[in-house]
């Protein structure tokens, strides 16, 4: 029993738009628009690094809540680009928010980190001792992106996403999986494993992807998991009022509204702005719908994601913040 009761979220003051990555790969600004849907996206400056991003989200979602640093028990950071490796990126932000009852937890389930982060938030509020939950996901992804490669630096951006979680009604049903099959249809180098032999590489950790197989696999588990997670919760795909998925591609969201016979205006897209923003990018655009004055306590909600692992996830709630 556990209910998102506050949201918050952040974007770098930096926007790179697709005329400026005109001047790094040979792309234009038609094609990016027409094949994914994004105009822009947020970067960091170089100096904002993902336990920063993390803090003002956290921050915002803690004011939504009317919750105290000090009641928080638990910090969950969902992120694939750590703030730094030890220590996590929670315990950065605890110390920031003088959260100095929280235990501290990274998780990394990539773009469908925030639904995993959900998914274990709710587990722990089962338990006596643990009332209120920041789940955060952040993400400073320029650091891993490519900026030579025009078929992944063109889609990415970084950004910040929290919401407070504590005991009551409102998630109905989770389902979560992945398929390790298919890990390196999406993947970074793997670090050293033994410093010593491999006299330590100082190379980058840069993304690489197969599109095509990762967009097979999005537009085929993005409708599967939202169903599920639906039916798990016993609720009515056609009774849902807003769902917030993933944003990779528009043309992903597209065709899985057209393979859920759902209206696109249901779906909250933001793409166009952000990129996408991998852990962080459905606890942005939660926030959004949740600050826009759309979403009423009632209302029923689906969260879907997708990405690396490959991993799937989805959220069936009723918004009663
Ligand atoms: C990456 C993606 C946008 C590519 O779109 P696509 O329609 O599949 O495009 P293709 O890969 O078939 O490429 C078509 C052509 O455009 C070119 N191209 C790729 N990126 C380009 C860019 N940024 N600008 C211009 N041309 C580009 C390719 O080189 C290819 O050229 P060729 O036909 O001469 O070989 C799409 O596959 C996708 O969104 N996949 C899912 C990715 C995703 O969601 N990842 C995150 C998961 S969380």
């Amino acid at each position: 029993m556990a209910r998102i009761i506050g949201t918050g979220s952040y974007l770098p003051k930096r926007v790179m738009t697709n005329k400026e990555m005109e001047e790094y790969v040979d792309t234009t600004d038609e094609w990016i628009v027409a094949r994914t849907g994004i105009r822009e996206r947020h970067l960091s400056d170089g100096q904002e690094n993902t336990g920063d991003l993390g803090y003002i989200a956290a921050l915002a979602a803690l004011e939504n809540a009317g919750v105290k640093a000090e009641e928080v028990d638990y910090i969950l950071v969902a992120t694939t680009t750590p703030h730094s490796l030890v220590p996590n990126t929670s315990s950065y932000i605890q110390d920031k928010l003088g959260a100095s009852n929280a235990s501290c937890l990274d998780l990394n389930a990539a773009c469908t980190g925030f639904i995993y982060g959900l998914e274990v938030a709710e587990g722990l509020l089962k338990s006596d001792h643990i009332n209120h939950i920041l789940v955060i996901g952040s993400e400073v992804l320029s650091k891993i992106t490519d900026f030579t490669d025009r078929s992944t630096c063109v889609l990415f951006g970084d950004g910040a996403g929290a919401a407070v979680l504590a005991k009551g009604n409102g998630i109905r049903g989770i389902i979560s999986g992945a398929d390790g099959t298919k890990g390196a249809c999406l993947h970074t180098r793997d670090f050293p494993v033994n410093n010593l032999i491999e006299k330590g590489s100082t190379a980058p950790q840069l993304i690489h992807m197969d599109g095509k197989e990762v967009y097979k696999f999005a537009v085929n588990i993005l409708p599967e998991a939202l169903k599920a997670a639906v039916l798990r919760g016993k609720g009515d795909l056609e009774e849902l009022d807003h769902i917030v998925p993933h944003q990779a591609n528009i043309r992903i969201i597209e065709a899985a509204s057209k393979r859920l016979s759902i209206s696109m205006d249901k779906f909250y897209v933001n793409i166009q702005n952000t990129g996408n923003t991998s852990s962080a990018s459905i606890a942005i655009a939660l926030d959004e719908l949740n600050r826009s004055g759309k979403l009423e306590n009632g209302h029923q909600l689906a969260l879907v994601g997708f990405g690396g692992g490959l991993t799937y996830g989805a959220v069936y709630l009723e918004w009663n913040i």
